[in-house]
């Protein structure tokens, strides 16, 4: 603590004090607000209707399935080179750069999973205002039009999105700082040059013309303030490409629904931004972050998704560097009688303007075409669905055995304990502080021998000493980030002074996944698992408590990429725990920064809430943003990070938490220690039953997982996502669906007597999952509740997989007998899905896995292989059946694959239209039928 400098104190004061204190207050003076920013400033100035820009049709080139034309800036005629492509499976790109810029600008690597494949384009029309190509499926066209340059994608008579139509596109070009002796050079060398040239020809004449009528242009253009260098606080950003920022908008007519561009504590529809700033999109650590606001947060991933009752679009606007997204709407002022259309504009430092427009129609639609380009969801270890227990610190060997002891003592399932940053040596990670951890491996095998796991942190943030390994390994090879003069960048965070390796390079990230290797890694064994943290990165004194954006990362600036380098550690991470085990096990990997992608590698979190109820209100719309594009695997802090909260709000948690993906609690280092038996026995009671109602649902959760593997649905899923013509979902965030069939509404009020539950679908049926009471679709339901209450309902029409029995982790469930839930439709129908593998590696590549179809129609229920070219096999057994919704049958008979047929004993709740089906005994991997007569 010596060695902090002055300048940390506050931070760390902070830091320390919060958890004691009350009220908490994101220190808004540290982050910047648009204004601050001055190419937000500038972008944000330029009024609509004045653009600047045409688009030079005589420069049109159509190939199979690329259409280039150049735009040209009319004031400061610099030309832009447009891309467009039709890609496969409904989906329009669009590149913007410029046509020769003085040196390359950024385009985002690593993002998309491949060279998305095009589809042809064609011409149909083409005059002196523009041109009009076919894109294809379902009559939709693009037309571009000339003065000023504006694209529509149309379907019919329908604008399905406008680009350019408020004439917002802004291109800053690179150019040559005026008042430098290299610009004078370089202006006289160009014009001697054009004059040469014209010596020779006519063609060169007229190029010449063109040339000095640029060069004056650009003369006449003027240097504002912010544009060459930047202060903020005490950090000055020397800016060496000068203002280098892109900017376009675009127009939804027919929507007032937009939603997605994670992460803000915000509601799930976003705001319009016409009275505050845009939503900002800028990876940092936000220190007690403020709800409802539309502040940059640890994440970012810059994917919009605009909804209305006939279609669902989405706008992926691929850059990395700091972004901003205005928001606005025609129907703020409600009642008037114009079609509602809201307009996009999105505005980044620098990079360029790529833009993938997924044209839906529906959300799952646009869920595939977005996973289409950057990939799913990693399919996760079956154990990281389960609970995790985490705190910020355990404080050694002990206290670890005493707390995992506690689980079994309190008959409450765990997977997963956590060891923060304190049980390293010193903050140096892939260290082990030898007298609170003396032995590493033997702990870890205590815990293998129950069937749990351990995470440790590891954080992208690397202590400087000479005696460290990792740090002289990495100084070395020359891995670190470079400073603007070339030397390593350091930075302050946990391990005082801390170089930052730089993840952008393969080579880097090559060596620091070698690092996870159980022998580079000591006291690693199989079951030990990473986190982490800090990689926006975190850097406390910082700027905006990250990197200067003027450092380098090879010949880019951090400012181009800066919202990907927690992608890159995440990524290098996963890959790294892959490698250990020779390429076999499923990695797990939780992060807190992240970007579009970052869904292939792991897991996400919402980072440093509160103990307060609104950050547990605000987890539900959190993660639900992330769902939509892309991220499934997210959670809250369970129970809340900083201050401790009231037995009440924890339980309430814990109710939400258990139906949310990632289930883990956390707490911060000076909270008062809050395992879940420590307050009180009722409310450990309280706790270790809604824990236990995550393990039985285990099955369910891991067959949705699978399924968002192959098609990037969301797990955890808006009701608009399932009834997209309804408008009454379009707003709702106090609920949610697991997949299709369950649907949560978690009590997040303080002292709640009742809940007032949406349930959607007017053909549909809901049966409380607890009572079996059935509730008909399409109305406002209000649930009287208590402390043990957890509104929580099957839709009918489904068949939902339990395991019943309790045991210490989700591993030794492995062989356990299923219950299947069937609730039936009004048309006493019900269909599901059952998905069984070794639950840890990646043999289910190799189809090694079971995979069936269960349906209940005509009084038959039966199951049928989903993946016959698949095998694996299971010693789990189907001990029950329980139908809701049903009639009493006077005969059951179960028939199995070899033919053989047994009458099966039922009991039947008449009060409750339930029929339960006892011991049927089948093996849950092969086929089955049960007749009801
Ligand atoms: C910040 C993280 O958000 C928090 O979860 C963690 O406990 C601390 N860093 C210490 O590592």
């Amino acid at each position: 603590m010596a060695a902090f400098p002055q300048r940390m104190a506050p931070i760390l004061t902070l830091w320390l004090a919060v958890c004691l204190s009350g009220a908490l207050a994101v220190e808004r003076a540290n982050f910047k607000t648009c204004d601050q920013s001055a190419f937000c400033k500038r972008q944000r100035a330029l009024n609509p209707g004045q653009s600047p820009y045409r688009a030079l049709l005589e420069t049109m080139e159509l190939t199979n399935s690329r259409l280039t034309l150049q735009l040209k800036n009319d004031k400061n005629k610099v030309r832009l080179l447009l891309e467009l492509y039709r890609l496969q499976g409904n989906i329009t790109r669009v590149k913007i750069n410029e046509l020769k810029p003085l040196k390359p600008r950024y385009e985002v690597p690593d993002v998309l999973i491949r060279e998305p494949p095009t589809e042809p384009l064609s011409l149909l029309s083409q005059d002196a205002n523009g041109v009009v190509l076919s894109l294809g499926a379902e009559s939709q066209r693009v037309i571009v039009s000339a003065l000023p340059f504006r694209l529509d994608i149309m379907e019919g008579r329908d604008v399905l999105l406008s680009l350019n139509s408020r004439g917002l596109l802004a291109f800053e070009h690179l150019r040559i700082r005026k008042d430098t002796f290299s610009y004078l050079i370089t202006g006289t060398l160009a014009s001697v040059w054009n004059n040469v040239k014209s010596v020779f020809s006519r063609q060169a004449d007229r190029e010449t013309e063109e040339a000095n009528l640029e060069d004056e242009a650009m003369l006449d253009e003027k240097d504002e303030e912010g544009m060459w260098d930047e202060t903020f606080k005490s950090f000055t950003d020397t800016k060496p490409n000068g203002p280098t920022a892109v900017g376009l908008d675009f127009s939804l007519p027919g929507v007032e629904h937009v939603y997605g561009i994670p992460e803000h504590a915000d509601s799930l529809r976003l705001k319009t931004t016409d009275n505050g700033d845009p939503y900002r999109l800028y990876n940092l650590d936000v220190f007690q972050y403020e709800l409802d606001n539309p502040m940059a947060l640890y994440g970012s991933v810059p994917v919009m998704l605009a909804h209305n009752a006939q279609r669902t679009t989405g706008m992926f606007w691929l850059n990395a560097a700091e972004t901003w997204v205005d928001i606005s709407s025609n129907t703020a002022g409600k009642g008037s009688s114009e079609t509602p259309q809201t307009d996009v504009r999105w505005f980044s430092e620098s990079g360029i303007i790529d833009v993938f427009i997924m044209l839906g129609p529906t959300p799952k639609d646009v869920f595939s075409q977005y996973a289409s380009l950057t990939g799913t969801q990693a399919f996760p270890l079956l154990a990281a669905l389960a609970y995790h227990q985490c705190r910020w610190n355990y404080n050694d060997q002990e206290d670890v055995l005493s707390v995992d002891a506690g689980f079994d003592e309190h008959d409450i399932p765990y997977d997963f304990i956590w060891l923060d940053i304190e049980h390293t040596d010193g903050k140096r990670y892939f260290t082990w502080d030898t007298n609170k951890f003396p032995t590493p491996k033997e702990m870890l095998q205590g815990l293998m021998d129950k069937k749990r796991k351990m995470v440790t942190i590891v954080d992208p943030h690397i202590k400087v000493d000479s005696s460290y390994k990792i740090h002289n390994e990495i100084k070395s090879q020359g891995f670190y980030t470079k400073n603007k003069d070339g030397g390593d960048y350091e930075g302050w965070c946990w391990p005082g002074s801390a170089g930052y390796p730089d993840f952008t390079r393969e080579d880097m990230r090559a060596w620091w996944a070698s690092m996870f290797a159980y022998d580079q890694y000591e006291g690693s064994m199989e079951n030990l698992y990473t986190w982490n943290d800090m990689n926006e990165p975190s850097i406390f004194n910082g700027p905006e408590i990250t990197m200067h954006k003027d450092s380098k990362h090879g010949e880019w600036e951090h400012r181009d990429l800066h919202n990907l380098y927690g992608f890159y550690v995440q990524k290098a991470t996963a890959e790294g725990l892959i490698q250990r085990s020779g390429g076999v096990e499923r990695p797990f990997v939780l992060t807190r920064a992240f970007f579009a992608g970052s869904q292939r590698y792991g897991a996400v979190w919402t980072g440093d809430n509160a103990a307060e109820w609104s950050h547990l209100k605000i987890s539900i719309p959190m993660c639900l943003s992330m769902g939509l594009v892309g991220i499934a695997f997210c959670g809250a802090d369970v129970g809340g990070f900083f201050k401790s909260p009231s037995s009440e709000l924890l339980v309430r948690w814990y109710q939400t938490g258990a139906y949310q993906p990632f289930f883990r609690a956390h707490a911060h280092l000076d909270t008062t220690r809050r395992e879940p038996w420590l307050f009180g026995p009722e409310n450990t009671a309280l706790i270790r039953e809604v824990v236990r109602q995550r393990y039985s649902l285990l099955p369910y959760w891991y067959q949705q997982f699978y399924h968002t593997y192959h098609t990037g649905h969301p797990v955890m899923r808006p009701l608009w996502v399932e009834y997209p013509q309804d408008p009454a979902t379009y707003t709702l965030e106090d609920e949610f669906l697991i997949g299709r069939d369950l649907l949560v509404h978690p009590v997040t009020e303080e002292g709640a007597t009742g809940v007032t539950a949406y349930l959607p679908g007017k053909e549909e049926v809901w049966f409380d999952v607890h009572t079996f009471q059935k509730h008909n679709g399409g109305q406002n339901l209000y649930i009287p509740v208590t402390m043990s209450s957890i509104p929580v309902f099957q839709r009918g029409g489904s068949i939902i997989p339990r395991k019943l029995r309790v045991r210490r982790s989700s591993s030794c469930m492995e062989h356990d007998p299923y219950t299947l839930y069937v609730a039936l439709s009004h048309q006493r129908a019900a269909e599901g899905e059952l998905y069984i593998d070794d639950g840890h590696t990646f043999n289910f590549e190799k189809r090694e896995f079971i995979h069936r179809r269960l349906s209940f129609a005509n009084n038959n229920l039966s199951s049928v292989n989903l993946a016959p070219e698949a095998h694996f096999s299971t010693l789990s057994t189907i001990e029950r059946i329980v139908m809701v919704g049903a009639t009493r049958p006077t005969k059951a008979t179960l028939k199995t694959a070899d033919g053989q047929m047994s009458q099966l004993e039922f009991d039947f709740d008449a009060s409750m239209s339930v029929l339960t089906l006892r011991k049927p005994g089948m093996n849950a991997g092969t086929d089955w039928t049960v007749m009801l007569q």
